[in-house]
């Protein structure tokens, strides 16, 4: 019979056989995030669509092209999450988390929809980790916030990344900038793309996001908003710099970067790599000083950034990094007849009980057949249980790489035992 149906464009299965991929790059940055004192903050997959349209702004891409919304039953309009800081941010004023003390800080994994083309590191579903902290205008926090992504990647073992560096200003700084910038596209008006035209008043630093190649070509020798920061913003991003500087963090300012969402203020910085193709921003972020006011609240500078899981593990593929499977079974116990499938139950329970991965027959195998499938599932260690070795109440538990036999009393000291062999030979190895 033919399938029903198959996966919606633009989105990715993660099989069992490689979901240890995610768990271990995610492990690393649970991690890290607790070390730096991040929490998790869990919030829903969708929201109401004036939280994006106002949080991530009306002009941007994700905004007027990308977001999955559609009205529920109810008559209410809802859009799945484009992006993680919104939600977030909706997050800390509903539950007025300011109350127990600033910073609050945030961290996340999340699921985003936008409906973009989908190419090579490109999806219409894909996951971020993000990191967010409110109430800092600290440069202090700036230099943090990257340093907390570049030990992600130095665990992770990435290399070949660059840190793109800039800061696009207060209100006050961008408001020359964007009458410079305005007057600058305004040459141009008959060879700008319609997006840019209906943008050139409301949001002109847009203009310099444009995909279009002739755009971009005009971008190039537009204004630079570092020749406009007032000398607040100056001072805040050399002070970020000399941070970075002494963490020892590389970066290199460019002037370009802008980014994709409305909400930044001041530093914001992306890390790029040539190795996975055009799209090759692993991970973006920076300050956003004015959202918590936009979006209600009080004035809270806040900053945070998010990395996008898939491209991270495209990143790591490219660079040939091998990541350990940690979920490897332990033991695979082959049995012959009835009685022995009991015992075999019992002990696979005390095993599981010292938290190891241990299995047995379930589709009826043969022994021979049992023992290649203990093979194909990379088990550690195997035993076979038949009538013998019930009536001597012992066996031999093979270590499948070695050939290595140990005889193993099959009563209850059996699973404590068993997990000190483990210990020793995991050590061995080690050593
Ligand atoms: P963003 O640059 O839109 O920023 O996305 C962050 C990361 O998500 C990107 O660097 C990329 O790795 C990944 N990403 C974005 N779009 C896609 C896609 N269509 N397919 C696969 N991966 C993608 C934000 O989302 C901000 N909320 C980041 C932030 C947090 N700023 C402050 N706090």
């Amino acid at each position: 019979m033919a399938l029903i149906t198959k996966k919606i464009k633009g989105t990715e299965d993660v099989l069992p056989k490689e979901s240890y991929r995610w768990q271990f790059i995610e492990n690393i940055m649970r991690e890290e995030a607790r070390c730096y004192g991040f929490k998790e903050i869990r919030t829903p997959v969708f929201e109401h669509t004036e939280l994006f349209a106002r949080g991530v702004g009306q002009t941007t891409d994700v905004v007027q092209k990308e977001m999955y919304t559609f009205d529920t039953k109810g008559g209410e309009s809802v859009t799945l999450r484009p992006e993680g800081t919104a939600g977030a941010a909706r997050a800390v004023l509903e539950h007025a988390l300011d109350n127990e003390g600033l910073p609050i800080k945030a961290s996340y994994f999340v699921s985003c929809y936008r409906y973009e083309k989908p190419q090579a590191g490109r999806l219409r579903e894909f996951h971020q980790f993000g990191i967010e902290e409110y109430g800092t205008q600290s440069p202090v926090a700036d230099a943090e916030l990257i340093c907390v992504a570049q030990s992600i990647f130095d665990r992770l073992g990435i290399g070949q990344l660059r840190l793109e560096l800039n800061s696009i200003g207060c209100p006050e700084c961008r408001a020359k900038y964007n009458e410079a910038l305005r007057e600058y596209f305004g040459q141009f008006k008959d060879r700008l793309c319609q997006t840019c035209l209906s943008r050139l008043e409301r949001n002109p630093m847009r203009l310099l996001d444009c995909k279009s190649p002739e755009d971009k070509e005009i971008a190039k020798d537009a204004p630079k908003i570092t020749d406009y920061l007032c000398e607040e913003c100056e001072q805040h991003f050399t002070e970020v710099k000399s941070y970075l500087d002494a963490a020892g963090v590389e970066y290199t300012v460019n002037p370009t970067i802008v980014r994709g969402l409305d909400y930044y203020t001041k530093t914001v910085f992306e890390f790029v790599t040539d190795c996975i193709g055009a799209q090759g921003t692993v991970c973006g972020g920076g300050r956003y000083d004015g959202l918590i006011e936009e979006l209600g609240g009080k004035h809270m500078p806040s900053l945070g950034f998010a990395m996008g899981l898939e491209r991270l593990l495209m990143v790591m593929d490219s660079q040939g990094i091998v990541i350990p499977d940690n979920n490897q079974t332990s033991l695979y116990i082959a049995t012959m007849g009835d009685a022995a499938k009991v015992k075999a139950f019992e002990l696979l329970r005390s095993v599981r009980e010292c938290g190891l991965a241990a299995e047995t027959d379930v589709v009826g195998r043969g022994l021979r057949a049992q023992m290649k499938y203990a093979d194909k599932i990379g088990a550690k260690y195997s035993l076979v249980l038949g009538d013998n070795e019930l009536e001597q109440n012992c066996a031999s538990v093979k270590n499948m790489e070695t050939g290595e036999q140990t005889s193993l009393a099959l009563d209850k000291s059996f699973a404590e035992k068993f997990s000190v062999l483990c210990l020793t030979d995991n050590n061995s190895f080690l050593n």
